[in-house]
Parts: C-alpha cells; sequence; structure tokens
C-alpha cells in the first residue's frame, strides 16, 4: 500500500512552488486582503450553518498557508492546525506570525495519524475545507473520519467536506482541469487529486455514529459531512 500521506505531500509540495496560492484556493484573489477575508467569511457560514459555537479547541485538517486559519485563530481559544506539505505549512507559520495569530495555534506537519496525539474527547470544533475530496489514500480519509469522531467532546461539531458520489461530478473534474490549464493558464491538477469516492454508508460508519449525529449534505460537487457529538447525559 502507498504510504498514507506521503504521495499527497509531494504532489501539494510541487504545486505550492510552482503555483503559491493559487494552488491551494484558485477562486479567491491571492492578494493577502481577499484571501483572508474570503477564509472569514467562509468559516463564519459553515459555523452558523453547522452550528458551531465560538471557543475551545479547534482542529484543522488541511490548513494550507492559513486561509481559513488565521480566523479559527480568533475564533477558538486554541487551534492545531495540520498539513502534508512542509512549504505550505511553512507559509502558514510565516501568514500566522505576520497577522499576531500565531499565539494560539500550534501546527502540525502529516497526515490523519499526526491527530493520535489529541486526546479522545478534547476538541469542539475540526473543519476540514477543500481537502478530503483530493485525498488519494482511501485509508486515509477513513482515519480523518474516525479520528474527527473520537476527538470531539460532547456537544462538539465536525465539519468536512468530501467529494460527491456521483459520476457527473469525476466528469466535472476532468473539465475543470481543462479550463485551469487552456483557460486560466494555471497547472494542471495532479491527477491523484480526483481522490476516492465514499458512499454516504461508508462515511457515516467511519466516523463512529453511536455518539454523534451525522448529517450528510450534498452541495454540488462536494458533500459536507456533518458530525456532532452528542451532549453528555
Ligand atoms: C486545496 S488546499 C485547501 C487549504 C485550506 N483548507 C483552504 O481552504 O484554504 C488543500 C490542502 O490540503 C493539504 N493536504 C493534502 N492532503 C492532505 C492530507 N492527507 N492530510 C493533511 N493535509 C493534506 C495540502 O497540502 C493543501 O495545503
Amino acid at each position: 500500500m502507498r504510504h498514507r500521506s506521503r504521495t499527497d505531500a509531494e504532489s501539494w509540495e510541487r504545486f505550492y512552488r510552482r503555483a503559491g496560492r493559487l494552488a491551494l484556493a484558485s477562486r479567491v484573489g491571492s492578494d493577502d486582503y481577499s484571501y483572508f477575508t474570503s477564509g472569514r467569511s467562509q468559516l463564519a457560514e459553515i459555523a452558523e450553518r453547522f452550528r458551531a459555537p465560538p471557543g475551545g479547541t479547534a482542529v484543522e485538517i488541511g490548513c494550507g498557508d492559513g486561509r481559513m486559519t488565521l480566523a479559527l485563530a480568533d475564533r477558538y481559544d486554541r487551534v492545531f492546525a495540520l498539513d502534508v506539505a512542509p512549504t505550505v505549512l511553512a507559509a502558514c507559520r510565516d501568514n500566522l506570525q505576520a497577522a499576531g495569530r500565531a499565539g494560539n495555534v500550534t501546527l502540525l506537519l502529516g497526515g490523519a495519524d499526526r491527530l493520535a496525539l489529541l486526546p479522545a474527547g478534547s476538541v469542539d470544533f475540526v473543519l476540514s475545507a477543500t481537502v478530503l475530496q483530493h485525498v488519494s489514500v482511501r485509508d486515509e480519509v477513513l482515519l480523518y473520519l474516525a479520528e474527527s469522531g473520537r476527538l470531539l467532546r460532547p456537544g462538539g461539531v465536525a465539519a468536512l467536506q468530501l467529494r460527491t458520489p456521483r459520476l457527473r461530478s469525476r466528469v466535472r473534474d476532468v473539465l475543470v482541469d481543462a479550463v485551469r490549464v487552456f483557460g486560466r493558464k494555471l497547472p494542471a491538477f495532479d491527477p491523484s487529486w480526483r481522490g476516492v469516492v465514499l458512499t454516504e454508508a461508508e462515511a457515516r460508519h467511519a466516523t463512529g455514529r453511536d455518539r454523534a449525529e451525522v448529517s450528510w449534505l450534498v452541495n454540488g460537487h462536494h458533500t459536507w459531512l456533518v458530525v456532532t457529538a452528542r451532549p453528555a447525559s
């Protein structure tokens, strides 16, 4: 079996060195103001929609160079932000420091197995936006879902964006890449980033739903898997 996250790390490293922020979030402006404002508004929408209150501890899976991490650092007392690509994580550190937001953020380099260092039931919010739909190793995605379920404290929320399991989403991936390369002159996505497809049943099962409410919210080509740990009785 391929190492869980090395393949992803290498391809993201290459792409980030070549295209910078455009590798991570090509649909928002890459100047600092537009970039971090987009992260802030996206986090506000997610928190409101999935009823994730501020405060406590947050985990961000695939933090990139900090587009949403800065906003998480404002909203939560403590943030663990994880990414597989060293150069991207170093840029996240620089961006947090430049914004004076590094104090309550712990950066973790690696994949899903890094989350084992956090105790069960210790996290209030887990976020993964535009990451898991690109992960090419099924066991890695499943471990992220299982770890999210394990980490949540009663009442905590995990908002995990996955690929919608349908054929037209696969066709769209190919078209989007063609537009990137021929229309926008951006580097092509690595084919492995078309990720793995999980069914709703597989995803629900992986989160360990016995202690949580799990919602599956299809939103076009992406689906939000939202796990809300039941309050302690
Ligand atoms: C499209 S970017 C999104 C970054 C950020 N979530 C945002 O919305 O701005 C995807 C990020 O996920 C990271 N990534 C890819 N595979 C990963 C994995 N297995 N574990 C953790 N991070 C991963 C990449 O290095 C990259 O920084």
